[in-house]
């Protein structure tokens, strides 16, 4: 069954744009209904131009309560009758409102395997930056369910990728990215085939 997609993004946007390609080459049968950014000069809206999906730029900037702007998101969801929530490099917490509402109905992407290198300030090029120095040799992606704490939801799929003596920060960024775009479509894919599983916040895969 095909899901009704909203992607929340603060940045570039190439995961945004890798799950678009697959919904629009049949890899997977969701389509991305809209897309969230906090940031209004995130690539991933003008990629949601590009690509004639809706977009907003909503950010708590914008409201006088956090009450209100959490609302604003959830009549956005509604009027675009969104069923399943990705965030795809958005730098901001989900209102808890919103992360029960979709309770298990929200999937993350982490460039890290995680638990190692997750939580506060483990984000974008800092994980990477972190690998680098930690000497691993094997790095990779997470997808992993969203809940109230910041990294800690239950882990979906994984992908490892290698680590290379020459890397630094940026070169080993641009190898896991590609891991994730692939992962992604992967992860949307279980979900439609209702393969997934959540117990006691952990996931079995049918
Ligand atoms: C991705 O590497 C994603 O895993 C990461 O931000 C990047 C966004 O890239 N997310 C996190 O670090 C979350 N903790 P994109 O905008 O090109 O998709």
């Amino acid at each position: 069954m095909g899901l009704n997609l909203c992607v929340f993004a603060s940045g570039s946007g190439s995961n945004l744009k890798a799950i678009i390609k697959a919904s629009l080459t049949g890899r997977i049968n969701s389509r991305v209904s809209l897309v969230i950014s906090n940031n209004s000069g995130a690539g991933a809206l003008k990629t949601a131009a590009e690509y004639n999906i809706p977009y907003l730029h909503l950010s708590q900037k914008l409201f006088a309560t956090q009450k209100e702007f959490t609302a604003e998101i959830l009549r956005s969801l509604k009027k675009h009758k969104v069923n399943f929530i990705l965030l795809a490099g958005y730098m901001k917490m989900l209102d808890p409102v919103i992360i029960k509402k979709f309770r298990n109905r929200i999937i993350n992407i982490h460039p890290a395997l995680l638990p190692k290198f997750g939580g506060k300030g483990m984000y974008g090029i800092h994980v990477h930056e972190a690998v680098v120095a930690a000497n691993e040799q094997i790095t990779g992606a997470t997808i992993h369910f969203v809940n109230e704490v910041y990294d800690s939801g239950a882990v979906i799929l994984q992908k490892q990728v290698r680590v290379k003596p020459a890397d630094d920060a940026e070169s080993l960024q641009k190898r896991v990215l590609r891991a994730e775009h692939k992962l992604y479509p992967e992860a949307i894919r279980l979900f439609e085939e209702k393969r997934v599983r959540v117990r006691k916040n952990k996931v079995f895969i049918k």
